[in-house]
């Protein structure tokens, strides 16, 4: 038997988190790629240094050749520009769509079996790139922003009731943009709905909140994005996948005709195990959720026709 591999892409603040919260969960060994000579390979002996203390076993491999991720089950990217302040994330559009097809290019020779969380923004699109690029099916590509957007969502709602945020569920469907949809609906404290929770102007603050989430960070920041619960996000997919969870959860996912959407990837709650995406959940919207869905896919989609993809 051979342990899970992991490749990490992107050795920046995103990247070397993710490596460290899924060297602390024992997910596998792990490849932490940079095109830094040196950084991959510093912070990669670091974390692997912390093992003896924190006793967590798997190889860390920080390299500069993708030779070195060969054969990964998992491969997470995060490669790419982050934003700065002032910055939207569509911004980063160009750039990034170059750097994450050299970098698919890669992940396709070499670990042809792999699944793909995307991370780098804007994710929506990354995510297609990669599928292009790749050619992998629709199941192996996921992106990462919804576990990412909901958690933030349960985060301001479990502040706000002061109850624990494990015990607070939510879903945010849509891009990874300005225009995602915290669907308040289906969100709810141990099956308790929000809405008999708080008032309708507290879960719009909430939804608000949301949606600016990340440029929050970037705001306090002010030199980067926010990384750590990015990070963990990823590495909450790349478990659900490796240990086959049947995790349900939403994530970026490539729509054929779900949602009446066709040929985007969109945040919508799938089924997450060892096959991928193993099945995408269609809710039943009311007609402004549907509409903010449906918006919130034209700012994707019209992030696609710069790309002419
Ligand atoms: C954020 C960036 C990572 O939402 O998109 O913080």
């Amino acid at each position: 038997m051979r342990r899970n591999k992991i490749s990490i892409i992107g050795a920046g603040n995103v990247g070397a988190t993710a490596a460290h919260w899924a060297a602390s969960k024992e997910l596998g060994d792990i490849a932490l790629l940079d095109v830094a000579e040196g950084v991959p390979q510093g912070k990669g002996l670091d974390l692997l240094e912390a093992a003896p203390i924190e006793g967590f076993n798997c190889r860390i491999t920080g390299t500069n050749s993708y030779k070195d991720t060969a054969d990964s089950d998992v491969v997470i990217i995060t490669a790419g520009l982050a934003r700065k302040p002032g910055m939207s994330r569509d911004d980063l559009l160009l750039k990034n769509a170059e750097i994450i097809k050299e970098v698919s290019k890669q992940v396709a020779k070499y670990s042809p079996e792999a699944f793909i969380i995307m991370v780098s923004n804007p994710l929506d699109a990354m995510a297609h790139v990669a599928m292009k690029t790749t050619g992998f099916p629709k199941n192996r590509i996921i992106g990462m922003a919804g576990v990412l957007d909901a958690a933030r969502f349960r985060t301001f709602v479990a502040m706000e009731l002061n109850v624990s945020v494990e015990d607070v569920h939510a879903i945010v469907l849509g891009g990874h943009g300005d225009t995602m949809v915290p669907v308040a609906r289906f969100c709810n404290v141990s099956g308790i709905p929000l809405t008999t929770l708080l008032s309708k102007k507290k879960i719009d603050a909430i939804v608000e909140r949301t949606r600016n989430a990340g440029a929050e960070i970037v705001n306090l920041l002010k030199t980067g994005s926010a990384y750590y619960s990015p990070a963990s996000s990823a590495v909450q997919m790349a478990e659900a996948i490796l240990k086959d969870k049947k995790r349900v959860i939403p994530c970026a996912a490539y729509l054929d005709g779900e949602y009446g959407i066709n040929g985007l990837f969109i945040g919508v709650p799938v089924k997450l195990g060892a096959g991928g995406i193993e099945e995408i959940f269609e809710l039943e919207l009311t007609p402004h959720e549907m509409e903010e869905l449906k918006k919130s896919a034209k700012a994707v989609k019209g992030i696609m026709s710069v790309l002419k993809m």
